[in-house]
């Protein structure tokens, strides 16, 4: 497997966020983060589960080059955007709720924030509102001048990812296990879709047979959510309470009711099942973890030079390399 090996080669060599801080745009922008917030609520009302959506942009942006808003570059004539890479295709959405954050940002201060803190704000907005804690996010973040379709494709952890695997990705973040349990407690919320889980119920591990953690009533429901020749774009709750963000998900782990394998594994491995047993009986400290692992992961910044998006989705300028190709 590709992505096995590339685990050890990869350079993650990402300078820590130092210089972002709370309150970095009160002198140039103080409404913004009102502003995205107002714009998160509104997006709440019209679709619930595009908070869900939204929210997940930070682990795909932040674990990709650092946060940077690379994930929200579309594709572009000398550039594969990560829009299309295997983690993100036909699977990330809500970009709209992004844009419509920066156009309502750019009416009241044009040009000073960028779409990688934005993206921070909305995530962490995504958050409060469904019912989990609230937190002051650091900002700061400049935008990436290109993006890395190659990279996401190495680096996005599949939904067949089993526990120590994702253990060892994590740490190369210097995220620990409790991070990675805590973080993906953000399947509190949102759906995925059958695709995501065809393997599990049919053929977990080649075995012809489903996995076996899963707890056969839950088992039975998910073949009628999605039959084999189901359209595998159909999708399904991520746990039993999809619009709240609560410990139910890791309750849902405990009996067997997790959605994914990468789900379920944190409840069969060794190393990661205290802290799911911890979280599904206090939610007080599971959301202490998720927010601390959430500022973790907003840390992780790539060093590289940036700027200020006018439009989240295109590069205002050309990154250095490419422009001494004229
Ligand atoms: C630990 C490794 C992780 C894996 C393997 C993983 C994988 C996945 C997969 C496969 C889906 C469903 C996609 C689909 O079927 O289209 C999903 C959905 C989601 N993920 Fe993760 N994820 C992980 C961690 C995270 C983290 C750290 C966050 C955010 C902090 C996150 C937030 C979400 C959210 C909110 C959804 C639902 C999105 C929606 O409803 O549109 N995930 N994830
Ligand atoms: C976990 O996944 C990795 C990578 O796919 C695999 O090499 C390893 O054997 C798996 N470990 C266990 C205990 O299943
Ligand atoms: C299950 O997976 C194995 C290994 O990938 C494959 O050889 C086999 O044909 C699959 N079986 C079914 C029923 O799809
Ligand atoms: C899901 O829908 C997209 C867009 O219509 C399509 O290209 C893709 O093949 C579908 N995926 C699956 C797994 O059916």
């Amino acid at each position: 497997m590709a992505y096995f090996f590339l685990i050890f080669l990869l350079p993650l060599a990402m300078a820590s966020g130092a210089h972002l801080r709370p309150g970095y745009y009160l002198e140039t922008c103080p409404k913004a983060e009102f502003i995205v917030r107002d714009v998160m609520k509104k997006a709440l009302i019209r679709e619930p589960r595009s908070l869900a959506s939204v929210m997940r942009f930070q682990f795909h942006d932040c674990f990709v080059d650092g946060c940077d808003a690379s994930m929200l570059l579309d594709d572009a004539p000398n550039m594969l955007g990560e829009k299309l890479a295997l983690a993100n295709i036909n699977s990330l959405r809500s970009y709209e709720v992004i844009d419509e954050a920066k156009e309502a940002v750019e009416k009241a201060c044009p040009g000073v924030v960028s779409c990688a803190d934005i993206l921070i704000m909305a995530a962490r907005d995504a958050v409060a509102l469904t019912g989990g804690p609230d937190w002051q996010v650091k900002l700061g973040r400049l935008d990436s001048l290109s993006a890395n379709q190659e990279l996401s494709n190495d680096i996005m952890p599949s939904p067949r990812s089993n526990a120590s695997y994702l253990i060892d990705l994590f740490k190369k973040y210097d995220l620990s296990i409790k991070d990675l349990v805590a973080l993906s407690g953000s399947h509190s919320i949102g759906q995925g879709r059958c695709f995501s889980i065809m393997f599990r119920l049919y053929n977990q591990s080649g075995t012809g047979k489903p996995d076996p953690e899963i707890e056969p009533k839950f088992r039975e429901e998910l073949n009628k959510l999605c039959p084999v020749n189901v359209d595998q774009n159909v999708t399904v709750d991520l746990d039993a309470t999809p619009r709240i963000f609560d410990n139910q998900y890791f309750k849902d782990l405990v009996s067997g009711r997790g959605f994914l394998n990468s789900d379920q594994t944190l409840f069969t491995f060794e190393k990661t099942k205290p802290f799911v047993k911890k979280f599904s009986g206090d939610q007080k400290r599971f959301f202490e973890a998720f927010v601390e692992g959430m500022i973790k992961m907003g840390d992780l910044q790539s060093g590289k030079p940036g700027e200020i998006r006018r439009n989240c989705r295109v590069a205002n300028r050309r990154p250095l390399e490419k422009l001494r190709e004229y």
